[in-house]
């Protein structure tokens, strides 16, 4: 089977989850926590390298101000009891995102779990958290602006390359697969630059309830298809001959 190196997921659909259930929104974010774990141990399983997911969007800000601070409180407890098991896991964790927007207690532990999983040669786990796909690239390019002004650069060799060097994700090859729980079929300011080719698999399936079966489902469906990068398919067999 063909696996994908980089999978992307939108974990979407804990506050439905919570609500057919006449539990507060708060009990859905709580029960998508056994989710993530589950994701996390199926992708390094299966031998995907990068497992990059969307824990709260620069848009998610807007949401009353009682459940962005559970969110918060949340993190931080998910962090306290994560970040040991994933260090054995040999898993490699970075955060993405507008990290100076969040509270010192936070940037603290996200810097702590960095630091203790860096040098972690397995899983490359990326969590998104306050991050916005417009935020990214006009960070990029402000980044490459300054180095105009510095006289370092011209602007007339700005290019793809220079752009992606400077995203949140310039490491990382982009998503091959992009997976969407909850049911909306819509990309909500994830990466927008990096989802250039990605596959998209979207699945009604709530994300509390989204599982490593759930996840093979993804898999198989990316495994069918055929990348052509803008080739036609003839090109793209006669090449892998
Ligand atoms: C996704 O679930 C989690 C976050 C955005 C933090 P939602 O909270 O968006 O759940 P629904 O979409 O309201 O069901
Ligand atoms: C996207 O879900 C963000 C995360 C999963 C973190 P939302 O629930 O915020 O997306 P919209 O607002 O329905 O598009
Ligand atoms: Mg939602």
């Amino acid at each position: 089977m063909n696996v994908p190196r980089h999978v992307a997921v939108i974990m979407d659909g804990n506050g439905r989850w919570a609500r057919a259930r006449g539990k507060a929104r708060h009990a859905g974010h709580r029960a998508g926590v056994k989710s993530v774990r589950a994701t996390v141990e199926i992708a390094a399983e299966r031998g995907v390298d990068y497992l990059t997911l969307f824990a709260f969007s620069s848009e998610n800000w807007r949401r009353p101000e009682h459940e962005v601070s559970s969110l918060r409180n949340l993190f931080l407890e998910a962090l306290r009891r994560e970040v040991e098991e994933l260090h054995r896991n040999n898993v490699r964790l970075c955060f993405i995102g507008a990290r100076e927007q969040l509270n010192a207690g936070l940037i603290k532990k996200i810097e702590a779990a960095e630091a203790r999983t860096a040098d972690n040669t397995g899983l490359t786990l990326n969590v998104a958290v306050a991050y916005g796909g417009r935020w990214d690239i006009v960070s990029a390019c402000k980044k490459l602006a300054l180095r105009v002004e510095g006289g370092e650069l011209q602007s007339g060799d700005i290019d793809e390359q220079l752009i992606s060097a400077e995203l949140q994700l310039a490491q990382v090859p982009d998503p091959d697969l992009l997976i969407r729980t909850g049911g909306e079929q819509r990309v909500s300011n994830f990466l927008l630059w990096n989802l250039a080719y990605a596959e998209l698999w979207f699945t009604d399936v709530l994300w509390p309830e989204f599982d490593k079966e759930e996840f093979d489902r993804a898999l198989e469906h990316f495994s069918n298809k055929q990348r052509r990068y803008g080739h036609t398919g003839e090109q793209v067999e006669a090449a892998e001959c």
